[in-house]
Order: structure tokens, then C-alpha cells, then sequence
């Protein structure tokens, strides 16, 4: 078999829901996965393997901190970083199995091997071409380094590195306020590291509703995350080791050095599209160096379509999920849409941060008169059972309309939480809607409903 309705290139979220989708569609389809294993950066190396390691980074903190406190008495665990590493890596191999499974059931051809295109409707795997009717680039990203700083993978490491390191470091030093930094940062901080955060701007989480953004700063700072906010690094220098790190404080254009073990990088992550061959096809990149698509993901080049991380939009996973049945759907002659307003964000610490929509700056900025209706989880009995009173729900909505523009949560669950508020915006529901609709107890979305509450005439439980 060489001939394909389609021919998808990469096996990550957006690679392998989009060849599901297809052959749910009727097509024949095929998907080029150069890794041993499918599921891309996101099963592999990033979101699953590090939410592993968040979850016995937690449990642990909890044995530490709480467990005696509920009558559970006992020396708090050791840790055991090799089988932690196993679990994490078993973590990931019932994941990835889990998608060669889905691949079977639904018929996807695995072409094992790292692909190109050597022109419109033909895939090259190894030695063999394959003709295909359309091509999806889902090929992802990699992570993006700063000129100067050399990964090896060992002593100065991206999140790759980072998921495997052969012993937890004493000290730390992350390049990068954002997602991978504080992630990773929290989970090395809970195992003991001193881990030291340095950031360009003058917050952590850039994008992120400021109010949230310091409130998150403070908790990180209490687990004792220590932060160099405003200070551009420079370079790293390996010796012996050990990595020292330069950076300059921007407000004085001081010049510093900090010494540690171990150095992640974390300054983002650009498109990956190295040995398709898009200058040769002609393929249109933005100035980014994304991939140009048009609002049905096509390029320039007929029969080829780009999703996921290749192309403009936050780098998240379950937007390429999106993407990728949305355009398996464009070739099966649907009409999908994305909802780009309604693309939630999650950082998987503890407290769990999560938002979706506007922010109170976006809507400052664009002149909008809004309400904010806000409510601590103090005010809410199973987080206080659960040790989890910190944090708020906050809710942004229209002065006048009470429609729902925004929502920010810090806190238990809020990962999960959000997806209450996204449905409702799909909706374009207001806060009444929310207030209204009654709330399981005790729960934790209890605290949604009463930000939606405060809204109105007010919340109850504070
Ligand atoms: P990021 O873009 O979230 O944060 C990078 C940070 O590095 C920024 O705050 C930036 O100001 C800072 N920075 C850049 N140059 C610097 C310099 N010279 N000195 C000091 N600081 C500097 O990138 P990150 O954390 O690497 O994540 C990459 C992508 O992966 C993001 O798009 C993120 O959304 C995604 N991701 C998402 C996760 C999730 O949804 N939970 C988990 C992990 C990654």
C-alpha cells in the first residue's frame, strides 16, 4: 500500500487526533513518526511524563506537610529518584501504547521513520515515497535556545533533559518564568533543590491576568521557588559540572553570575519542520518562522496543511487537538471551526493555575467596561478539608450584559475546573447562568458558582 487519502507527518496531539478523525471520516490514512514510540513531544517528553513527576512531587509534599496534621502519623517518605524515574516512564508507555492501539483499531498505517516532502503529493519515508492526496504537517516544536547557551542535555538542560536527569540536583538555576520553568521548577523544589528562577520581564507568566500572576509569584515564593525577576541572561558556562549563568538586572544594567548544578531552559519553544523540505516546495512561512495557513490550516502549496505547534497560536496541546480534527473535517468537505477565544490554559502546579479568555489588562486595554466577580476558596469547605484553601476564582464579565468575557483560577483543581467556564462561554453564557444552575456539596466548583454570584447581588460564603 503507497497510495493515501492522506498522509499526516508527526504523531503528536495534533498529528494523531487528526488521523483518528480521517479514517473516522473514511479516509486512508497513514502517519510518518520518526520517535520509537507515538504521541510526540506531549506523551514522550513534555505534558504526561512531567505531570507524572508533579503528581509523586505532590504526594510527597503532602505526606510532608499534611499527613500528620490528618492523624497520619509516620516518618514522611524517602525518595526513591530511580523508581520515581520508572514510574514517570511507565507513565508514559501505557500512554503511548495507548495511541498504537487507537491506530490500530482505526486502520493508520504507522510509515516508521522521519519524513519529507519532495513535492506536492508525495511523502518520503527512508527509501520509499508514498503518494498522498493531502499532506498534514503536525511536526511540532522543539525547544527555542538562547544564542550563547549550549544544551547538553546533562548539566545545562531543556525540559527534555530536565524529565531525566540521573540525580535530583542540590541547586537549580531556570532560564524562564513561564510553563516549563515553574512546572519543572516545582516538582525539583518539592525534592529538595534550591531552585532559582530567573525572568526577563517583571513578572512571572507573561500573558497571564497580572492580579493572578502575583498572587502565583507569592505561593511559588512560599515553597521556596526563589525568583530574579527583570534580568536578561546572557550565558551559561560549563565547567567541572557545574554551570554558572550571567545576567544583567535591567533596571541598573548590573552585571551577575549565580552557580548551579543543574540549568533548565525554558525560554520557549519554536515550529519544527527541519528535513521537510518547505524551501524547496515553496512553502510560506510567517516572520516567526511558523507555517502560513489560511483559516481551513492549507498553505500555499495545494494538498498541504499545517496544524499544531507549526503554525501561529499558543503552543498547547489541546489545540492541536483541535486543529487536527477540525482539518480532517476541511478535507472531508466539512465546515469546522475553532473557537480561538475559548482555548483554555493550564499550569499543573500546586496550586493549579488556570484561565481562559480575557484578561483585566486585554480589556482594559481595548476600552471595555467590565465587572469582576472574585471568590477565595477559603470561603469553600472542601478546600479547607483538603488542605486547599489557597487561592481565588475570578470571573471577568460585561458591565452590562453579565456575559462572560474571562475567567482566571488559581487553586485545587483549577485545571479542571475551567471547563465549566469554557462551556458556558461557548454558550455565550452569562455569570447568571452559571449562579443559577446549582452546584453539587461540597465540591470545589462551588467556588466557580460563587464568583458567578458575586457578579450579582453578591456571593454567599464570604
Ligand atoms: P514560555 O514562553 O511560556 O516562557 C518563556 C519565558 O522565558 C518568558 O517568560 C520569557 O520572558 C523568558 N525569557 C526569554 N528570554 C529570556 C532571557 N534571556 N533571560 C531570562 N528570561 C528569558 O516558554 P516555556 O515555558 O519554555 O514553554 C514553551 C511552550 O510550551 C509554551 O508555549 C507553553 O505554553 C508550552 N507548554 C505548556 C504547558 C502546559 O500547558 N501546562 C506545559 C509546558 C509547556
Amino acid at each position: 500500500m503507497s497510495s493515501y487519502d492522506v498522509i499526516v507527518i508527526g504523531a503528536g496531539p495534533g498529528g494523531y487526533v487528526s488521523a483518528i478523525r480521517c479514517a473516522q471520516l473514511g479516509m486512508k490514512v497513514a502517519v510518518v513518526e520518526g520517535r520509537e514510540t507515538l504521541g510526540g513531544t506531549c506523551l514522550n517528553v513534555g505534558c504526561i511524563p512531567s505531570k507524572a513527576l508533579l503528581h509523586a512531587t505532590h504526594m510527597l509534599h503532602e505526606a510532608e506537610h499534611n499527613f500528620a496534621e490528618m492523624g497520619l502519623k509516620g516518618k514522611a517518605p524517602s525518595v526513591d529518584w530511580k523508581q520515581m524515574i520508572s514510574y514517570k516512564e511507565k507513565t508514559v508507555g501505557q500512554n503511548t501504547g495507548g495511541i498504537e492501539f487507537l491506530f490500530k483499531k482505526n486502520k493508520i498505517d504507522w510509515l516508521k521513520g522521519w519524513g519529507s516532502i519532495p513535492a506536492a503529493g508525495k511523502v518520503k519515508v527512508g527509501d520509499d515515497v508514498y503518494d498522498a492526496k493531502n499532506i498534514i504537517i503536525a511536526s511540532g516544536s522543539e525547544a527555542s535556545v538562547l544564542p550563547g547557551i549550549e544544551v547538553d542535555e546533562k548539566t545545562v538542560v531543556t525540559s527534555t533533559g530536565a524529565l531525566t536527569l540521573p540525580k535530583v540536583p542540590k541547586s537549580l538555576v531556570v532560564i524562564g518564568a513561564g510553563v516549563i520553568g515553574l512546572e519543572l521548577g516545582s516538582v525539583y523544589a518539592r525534592l529538595g533543590a534550591e531552585v532559582t528562577v530567573i525572568e526577563y520581564l517583571d513578572a512571572i507568566t507573561p500573558g497571564m491576568d497580572a492580579e493572578i500572576a502575583r498572587q502565583f509569584q507569592k505561593m511559588l515564593t512560599k515553597q521556596g521557588l526563589k525568583f530574579t525577576l527583570g534580568a536578561a541572561v546572557q550565558g551559561v558556562e560549563v565547567k567541572n559540572n557545574k554551570a554558572t549563568v550571567s545576567y544583567v538586572v535591567r533596571k541598573d544594567e548590573s552585571e551577575h553570575t549565580i552557580t548551579a548544578d543543574t540549568v533548565l531552559v525554558a525560554t520557549g519553544r519554536k515550529p519544527y519542520t527541519t528535513g521537510l523540505c518547505l524551501d524547496a516546495l515553496g512553502v510560506a512561512l510567517t516572520e516567526r518562522g511558523q507555517i502560513k495557513t489560511d483559516t481551513s490550516y492549507a498553505t500555499n502549496v495545494p494538498g498541504i496543511y499545517a496544524i499544531g505547534d507549526t503554525i501561529e497560536g499558543p503552543m498547547l496541546a489541546h489545540k492541536a487537538e483541535d486543529e487536527g480534527m477540525a482539518v480532517a473535517e476541511v478535507i472531508a468537505g466539512q465546515k469546522p471551526h475553532v473557537n480561538y477565544g475559548v482555548i483554555p490554559g493550564v499550569i499543573y502546579t500546586h496550586p493549579e493555575v488556570s484561565n481562559v479568555g480575557e484578561t483585566e489588562e486585554t480589556l482594559k486595554a481595548a476600552g471595555r467596561a467590565y465587572k469582576v466577580g472574585k471568590f477565595p476558596f477559603l470561603g469553600n469547605a472542601r478546600a479547607k478539608a483538603n488542605f486547599a484553601g489557597d487561592g481565588f476564582v475570578k470571573l471577568l464579565v460585561d458591565a452590562q450584559t453579565d456575559r462572560i468575557l474571562g475567567a482566571h483560577i488559581i487553586g485545587p483543581m483549577a485545571g479542571d475546573l475551567i471547563h465549566e467556564i469554557c462551556v458556558a462561554m461557548e454558550f455565550g453564557a452569562a455569570a447568571e447562568d452559571i449562579a443559577r444552575t446549582c452546584h453539587a456539596h461540597p465540591t470545589y466548583s462551588e467556588a466557580v458558582r460563587e464568583a458567578a454570584l458575586a457578579c450579582g447581588d453578591g456571593a454567599i460564603h464570604v
